[in-house]
């Protein structure tokens, strides 16, 4: 392994070397591990040619901190696979070619992959569980759970970076690899995947948005219990819901009380009617009547987003996901997401956001792995393979879409309502305000 021409960074191996000494077992010549690569390591202008052995480098067992400790396996107890019922998961890896009497080794990975595939998904699922009943028993009402809910989500964004990746893996087989077992799984399909489609619902994936499947509803494909359980989860509250409603509880858009609302409206239509004014101030080119356009585009932009009525007809076409409440106050924490009380509100809307992202890069990771599997061949479930998935990366899929769509009405800082510090205390647990959205004066 260790080469004699090779001179390695010979202080940092002799170093690792003496840390495991007391691991080192003589070999068939009667010198140690350790002596022998001390002799490769003499030839080494860094020892100078000079052969020094393990003796003169004073080493003693007993002195190796590294193998202190107790062998508790011995003692009774569950044991690492015991613990983890390996037996279980390491034996459920039967290959249908094999079976068939065709063992096709790559075969294996795919069992291996898909069966990764659905552990992570158990933990998501596990993960979005616990944070959806901390919304449903209402103890987000206590900000301290907050942190609670917002690592978890967070765990859950990690754990989607890890399988939007993993089919790298997978794609490690060629085409003809597939092909040679392809024939063996039929009619199974990971269409028939019971937790990715529980984790669409309790995300708030609805049923009227999903893309039909050979016409038919995507229940139809499941059974017994398998389908009761996914009724029952399109019926219970989707992280959707349960954020829309707190959402629509943040502090500041009470009309009787900070009014954030009314106040952005009133600035931004003095905003924009200020910035009219310049630009009719402007000399006439073709310059000025870009900007102009430009400004007419804004003040539909926020005509539209003042309009109550235009966001109900945006809902009913499923255009928009959140109730109009539920936008002021994302559009809130958006504005005052430095002020310490939205901090970490801030930091849940955008893990909702990172959700989204991944999911639809995995939905495109997924279909390009199919794509270049099995071209435009039909799909084992019985779709029509790339040209049904690739109809599923769209806006429709996107549960938060609204949080994304949040950017358009950004607005240049001074438009944004002045927060008042004697009258407005609720943003602030600090007792100095240094924001750049406080005003001493008693303004709004
Ligand atoms: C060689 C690799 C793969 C191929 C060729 C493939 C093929 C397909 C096809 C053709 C469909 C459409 C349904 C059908 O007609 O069968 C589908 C759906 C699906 N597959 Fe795969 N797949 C592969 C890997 C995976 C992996 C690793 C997963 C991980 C769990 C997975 C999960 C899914 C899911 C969840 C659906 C349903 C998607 C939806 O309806 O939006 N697939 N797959």
């Amino acid at each position: 392994m260790i080469g004699r021409g090779k001179c390695l960074n010979n202080q940092f191996l002799l170093e690792a070397v003496l840390h495991s000494e007391a691991e080192i077992k003589k070999n068939k010549t009667g010198l140690s591990l350790l002596d022998s690569i001390l002799l490769i390591m003499s030839g080494c202008p860094y020892f100078g040619g000079k052969h020094i052995s393990s003796q003169k480098l004073n080493l003693k067992e007993e002195d190796d901190d590294s193998q202190k400790g107790v062998n508790k396996a011995t003692k009774g107890g569950v044991v690492y696979g015991d613990y983890l019922q390996l037996d279980k998961i390491m034996s459920a890896q039967i290959l249908q070619s094999e079976l068939g009497g065709n063992k096709i080794h790559d075969e294996h990975l795919f069992i291996v992959t898909h069966q990764a595939y659905e552990l992570w998904f158990k933990q998501i699922l596990w993960e979005l569980d616990s944070v959806r009943d901390i919304f449903i028993s209402g103890h987000v009402r206590d900000e301290r759970n907050m942190l609670k809910v917002v690592t978890r989500m967070n765990r859950i964004v990690m754990i989607f970076r890890l399988l939007v990746d993993q089919f790298a893996v997978l794609e490690t087989m060629t085409a003809l690899d597939f092909f040679d077992f392809r024939e063996y799984l039929s009619p199974a399909s990971g269409f028939q995947s019971l937790q990715f489609r529980l984790l669409e619902n309790k995300i708030g994936v609805p049923d009227s948005q999903r893309v039909p499947y050979n016409r038919n509803h995507y229940r139809d494909h499941f059974r017994g219990k398998e389908s009761e359980m996914l009724l029952r989860s399109e019926q219970e509250p989707t992280l959707l819901l349960l954020v829309e409603k707190w959402l629509e509880r943040t502090p500041g858009l009470e009309d009787d009380g900070f009014n954030f609302w009314g106040k952005l409206q009133k600035n931004i239509e003095e905003g924009l009617r200020l910035e009219q004014v310049k630009l009719e101030q402007k000399p006439d080119s073709e310059e000025t009547k870009e900007q102009m356009a430009e400004h007419q585009k804004q003040v539909e932009i926020f005509r539209a987003l003042f309009d109550q009525r235009r966001h109900e007809h945006l809902l009913s076409k499923g255009e928009r996901r959140l109730s109009y409440k539920a936008l002021q106050g994302a559009l809130m924490i958006y504005f005052y997401r430095e002020e310490p009380r939205f901090q970490v509100p801030f930091q849940l809307l955008t893990y909702l956001m990172d959700i989204d992202t991944l999911m639809t890069k995995w939905r495109y990771n997924h279909v390009c792995t199919v794509h270049r599997m099995i071209g435009s061949k039909a799909g084992t479930g019985g779709s029509s393979g790339y040209h049904y998935l690739r109809s599923t990366i769209s806006d429709r899929y996107k549960v938060f879409v609204d949080l994304f769509n949040l950017a358009t009405f950004l607005v240049p800082r001074e438009w944004v309502p002045k927060l008042n510090p004697t009258v407005h205390t609720f943003l602030y647990t600090a007792e100095c305000c240094d924001s750049s959205y406080c005003s001493s004066e008693d303004s709004d």
